[in-house]
């Protein structure tokens, strides 16, 4: 074996170690989950507003997940974020569904990661804590 693959597995092997330490942390909402919604769910998930194009966007199923509040409110169907159970939320189980699922979130664009998916699993069933997040005020 040379260097190169031998500092190849290395690199692997300090992977797996930090990653499994991450597991034992509890998820961050601001650091770990806020930025994965703003990205790809806020944009159909938010208040009210009117587009650059004059266009006015509603939140989709009348739900917002702008603030802690709305988000634990739910939307049309409700049951969006159940703390302590992911798997009776649609925040997450959405995020599973096959493309071809009319309730598959974000129904644009690529899926989330795997990884993704996990951190808003793992978030809900520790609780859905929001820590020190508002949101918006209205
Ligand atoms: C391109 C717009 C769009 C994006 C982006 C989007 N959604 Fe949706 N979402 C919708 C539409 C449309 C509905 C209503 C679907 C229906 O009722 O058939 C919906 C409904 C939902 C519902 C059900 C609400 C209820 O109580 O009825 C949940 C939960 C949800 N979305 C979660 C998410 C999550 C989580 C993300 C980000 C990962 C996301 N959505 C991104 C368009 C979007």
């Amino acid at each position: 074996m040379n260097q190169k693959v031998l500092s190849l597995i290395g690199a692997v092997i300090a992977l797996g170690v930090c990653s499994s330490n991450a597991q034992d942390a509890k998820v961050d909402f601001e650091t770990q989950i806020l930025p994965i919604m703003k990205e790809r769910c806020f944009d159909c998930h938010q208040k009210e507003r009117t587009d650059e194009n004059g266009k006015v966007k509603k939140p989709k199923g009348k739900f917002r997940m702008d603030s802690p509040q709305l988000m634990l409110k739910g939307g049309e169907e409700g049951n969006d974020v159940v703390p302590g159970d992911a798997a009776k939320s649609s925040v997450y189980v959405s995020t599973t569904l096959p493309d071809d699922d009319d309730l598959a979130m974000p129904p644009k664009g690529d899926r989330l990661t795997k990884e993704q998916q996990e951190l808003i699993k793992k978030w809900i069933n520790e609780g859905a804590n929001f820590g020190a997040w508002k949101g918006a005020a209205d």
